[in-house]
């Protein structure tokens, strides 16, 4: 059992973003990457970080094993790894009565995170055996069928496979992050995280979790309203088509699971607009899809925060229009007159743009400003009414 029990006294809800926290706090611009690892752990899916060497891959991943109190298994794969070394050897006084049985003690078929290093090295003899184990969560090598414990693999490699054999295993990476060095404004900071960790080696998580609490977690996500999302996820599904960039069935399908973890790790269980953006972890194939993927869905995505922006822009321009009406004297002249009547027209029209917005997003957030900026409209109309005396 874990040794933290802030899920028991505190809010559920609130867990996660801690242990997202814990499990970035020794790293520099690694947020996305803590993102893309607890994701994994919060669907029970398994995530594969691509990048080149000495990026913190694999310094995240033990990270994270470090915050589980569960079984964890990690070995580096090259072309000439057995499968007897990730499956355990074979018993051989039950082979010599004719009976095929691994001794799958501290291997791979008992752990429950497991993290296999240079992945997409997994040749043929491995690989039929963990495409089962990581779809059906049973070890099958042709001989025995039993369950192992897996919850999640996690995986890393330096660049996408492109061996076609490879594809179904990749397929089953529902998480996929490329990740690249941090850029120049965190260079001071690598400097800095990285002489403490040389110095004191990784702090110690402040918070442990067990199975069964990862498994709470885990529950939750079947709890987020989702019905809020759908419709625009399926038009992104038809835009990431349109642009040759796709997924397969086991992808799509899985695409709300995700959706409501990341609800989930931003203490909601509501799905809104921006926990779309996990598609960037599922949709993207080939390494130049990570940045298109990307460019996508900002461009689809920011409607909502496009239009708080420019509302906030309107907010403070009626503001200063307020006043501006508010320095004429009681009784206009007649230009001051016809000068309020320019500013009541403006008003019309800057109105109808932000009616317009209302009806084109169904984000809260943007209704709830919008309509105040529309109370604040009528009232400087009325204002400018009273003064021309109409
Ligand atoms: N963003 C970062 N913040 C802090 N330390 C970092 C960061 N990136 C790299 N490091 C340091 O560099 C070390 C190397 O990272 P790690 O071995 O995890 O890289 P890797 O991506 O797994 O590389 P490889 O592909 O060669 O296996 C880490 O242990 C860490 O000390
Ligand atoms: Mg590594």
């Amino acid at each position: 059992m874990g040794s933290v029990r802030t899920n028991t006294s505190g809010n559920l809800l609130e867990l996660p973003s801690k242990i997202l926290d814990e499990l970035v706090r020794p790293f520099v611009g690694r947020d996305e990457e803590g993102k893309a690892i607890l994701l994994a752990l919060l669907t029970r899916e398994h995530a594969v970080l691509i990048g080149e060497p000495g990026t913190a891959k694999s310094a995240l991943i033990r990270r994270a094993a470090s915050i589980l109190n569960m079984k964890f298994f990690m070995y580096l794969l090259t072309r000439y790894t057995e499968p007897a070394e990730l499956f355990g050897p074979l018993d051989i006084n039950a082979l010599k009565e004719g009976r095929y049985v691994r001794i799958t003690r501290n291997k791979l078929p008992e752990a429950e995170i497991v993290f296999l290093d240079e992945i997409f090295k997994a040749n043929s003899a491995i690989l039929n055996t963990l495409l089962t184990i990581m779809n059906e969560r049973v070890l099958y090598d042709g001989y025995t069928e039993i369950a192992v414990a897996l919850w999640s693999l996690f995986g890393a490699s330096n660049e996408v496979p492109e061996d076609p054999e490879l594809e179904a295993l990749y397929d089953r990476f529902l998480v996929r992050h490329y990740v690249k060095p941090v850029t120049e404004e965190l260079w001071k900071g690598l400097l800095e995280s990285s002489w403490a960790i040389e110095r004191d080696g990784y702090p110690t998580p402040r918070i442990r979790l067990s199975r069964e609490e990862l498994m709470q977690l885990h529950k939750l996500i079947f709890d987020v309203d989702l019905e809020p999302v759908k419709p625009k996820l399926l038009k992104l599904f038809s835009t990431f088509e349109a642009k040759n960039i796709h997924l397969t069935d086991r992808r799509k399908g899985k695409c709300l699971k995700l959706i409501a973890a990341h609800a989930v790790l931003n203490g909601r269980l509501k799905a809104s607009e921006e926990d779309l953006m996990v598609l960037k972890y599922i949709a993207p194939h080939d390494i130049d899809d990570f940045e298109r993927v990307n460019v996508i869905l900002s461009e689809e995505l920011r409607t909502a925060y496009r239009f708080i922006r420019e509302l906030e822009d309107i907010k403070m321009s009626i503001r200063e229009v307020d006043s501006y009406v508010s320095s004429f004297p009681a009784i206009p002249s007649r230009f001051v007159e016809y000068r309020l009547l320019e500013i009541y027209r403006d008003l019309e029209a800057t109105r109808e743009r932000v009616l317009s917005m209302i009806n084109e997003t169904n984000d809260e957030r943007v209704h709830r400003l919008a309509n105040e900026v529309i109370e604040y409209i009528d009232h400087v109309m009325e204002k400018i009414k009273r003064k021309i005396g109409e």
